[in-house]
């Protein structure tokens, strides 16, 4: 039986973090692009460093494919030294960004005060935030991981309007499975699925529905299947994955899979 809720259609997003070069990025698009020609069901798009930005739009601007960003910056324009704008990305015919990813907070120090500030100027040029949550390995052995969740989405759902909000994506990346190989199981991901699209329900009760949650770590070929067919889960942010251009193609007809059946 087909539990997927049809008011959302399943999102597949790569995130490359900082690899590639021009020319693996050039054969991975002319792949991706010409394998993923006939998907209709997922929307698929590949986050992808600052410089390759350019080459996204040129591969990819007659594919069905989106390409976005990995971070920007939380101020508009001016004498910011390396930063990149949210206007600069949508220049660059970008649809998404990611915002607050673990790797951002634990190493970039980011707190939600100016993943806040990164959202707002994401929405002010038009883009699409990917806010990212979860719990780190020691937070999920204390029995914190829905305080941890409900502080990182409460701070964002109380600092935005609904019009703002309804343009976001939420992606659920527990810490200790990202890059690990250790995948949350599908029942541990359903639970903080359901629990975030519960919390947003209590803020924005209309939207909670449409609301669009990924699930991020560790998400493979032989995983995707059992995750994406969890009917909060409406697909995934894929790191090392999204890498192999088999890999990444697969999980893409994972998500059609289980959206179809
Ligand atoms: P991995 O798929 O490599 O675990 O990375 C997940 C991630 O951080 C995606 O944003």
């Amino acid at each position: 039986m087909n539990m997927k809720n049809t008011s959302r259609r399943p999102l597949v997003v790569g995130n490359w973090k900082m690899h590639g070069s021009l020319e693996s990025v050039t054969t991975l698009l002319n792949f991706l692009r010409h394998e993923l020609q006939n998907n209709t069901v997922v929307d698929v798009a590949v986050c992808a460093p600052f410089v390759h930005l350019p080459l996204c739009r040129e591969l990819l601007t007659i594919s069905g494919i989106q390409w976005g960003a990995q971070n920007v910056s939380e101020h508009t324009v001016g004498a910011y030294t390396g930063e990149i704008a949210a206007s600069m990305l949508a220049d660059l015919g970008c649809r998404y960004v990611l915002v607050g990813h673990s790797e951002r907070r634990a190493l970039f120090g980011e707190m939600d005060a100016m993943v806040i500030a990164k959202i707002k100027q994401v929405l002010e040029a038009g883009l699409k935030p990917i806010l990212c949550v979860g719990e780190t390995l020691a937070e999920r052995e204390c029995d914190a991981t829905e305080a941890v969740i409900a502080r990182q989405l409460h701070a964002v759902l109380g600092a935005l309007t609904s019009e703002q909000l309804a343009e976001l994506v939420v992606a659920y990346e527990p810490v200790w499975a990202i890059g690990t190989g250790k995948t949350a199981s599908p029942e541990q991901a359903q639970a903080v699925h359901a629990y975030i699209r519960q919390l947003w329900k209590e803020k924005q009760p209309e939207q909670a529905e449409r609301l669009i949650v990924l699930y991020g770590g560790s998400v493979k070929a032989d995983n995707a299947r059992l995750l994406f067919t969890q009917p909060d889960v409406d697909g995934g942010l894929v790191g090392g994955a999204a890498l192999d251009q088999n890999q990444f193609c697969a999980i893409v007809n994972a998500a059609e899979q289980a959206w179809n059946h």
